[in-house]
């Protein structure tokens, strides 16, 4: 026998964990313009991403922004509305606390900090509504939201911060550890988890994704408002 069962995680990396996690993430990356992936599939609406032209004031709104959701993220499973998730508390790729010590940083540089706009307001009061009854659709948010930062979201913050940061890397992409393998980690328990729904739960979350791409898309643009 050749292939021993050990062999297997070799063949086994982000684009193909062999559980549900490959599922959500095809229907992700075909969620992408062509611009922003390979893999995508959509058209590009306005100005491919690496044509913007930030602002300190339209990032210093996506991260208050993103600092709200990712707390209401974090809140909702602390809470454990429903026990699985308990399961996705403490991964390490929470990312609160740095957006906090990012924001801190340019309060100091003498910048003014705005306060929430609709893109954040509204994606927290809609994935807490959902959060209490809906968790396969709930997971896919916190999937989306998470991975989508470690992916695009680190490539767009390169970009950002060499146009008007003068290179500076902010914490809001420092993670303590390897990211790979708490990424690998995190699709473990969403396979882990996965497998206990139905068909119809599994296709419930895959649904879910367009409108995280949605929500999140809002975010994003505010790095360009
Ligand atoms: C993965 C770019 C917006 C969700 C990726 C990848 C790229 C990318 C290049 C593939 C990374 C890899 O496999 O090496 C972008 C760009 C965006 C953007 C340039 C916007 C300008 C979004 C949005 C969402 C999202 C709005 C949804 C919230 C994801 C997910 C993955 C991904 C779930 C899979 C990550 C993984 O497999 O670990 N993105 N993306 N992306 N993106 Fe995006």
């Amino acid at each position: 026998v050749t292939a021993a069962a050990g062999a297997a995680p070799e063949r086994y990396n982000k684009r193909q964990t062999g559980g549900f996690v490959d599922e959500m993430r095809s229907v992700a990356m075909k969620l992408h313009s062509k611009d922003q992936s390979k893999e995508g599939e959509k058209e590009t609406q306005g100005k491919p991403w690496p044509k913007w032209e930030p602002t300190i004031d339209g990032y210093l709104k996506f991260l208050v922004d993103s600092k709200l959701v990712y707390d209401t993220l974090d809140k909702i499973l602390v809470k454990a509305d429903f026990p699985e998730y308990a399961e996705f508390r403490n991964t390490g790729l929470e990312r609160a606390g740095n957006l906090a010590k990012d924001l801190n940083w340019f309060k100091e540089q003498g910048h003014v900090i705005p306060e929430p706009l609709s893109p954040g307001l509204d994606y927290s009061v809609y994935v807490e509504e959902l959060s209490k009854n809906d968790p396969q659709a709930f997971i896919c948010h916190f999937y989306n939201t998470y991975f989508a930062h470690t992916a695009g979201g680190r490539m767009i913050g390169k970009k950002v911060a060499a146009k008007i940061l003068n290179g500076k890397e902010l914490e809001f992409y420092k993670w303590d550890g390897d990211l790979s393998q708490l990424l690998q980690n995190v699709r473990e328990k969403l396979n882990r988890v996965a497998e206990n729904w139905t068909r119809d739960e599994k296709n419930r979350c895959l649904q879910e994704t367009e409108k995280s791409f949605k929500f999140n898309g809002k975010i994003l643009h505010l790095i360009v408002a």
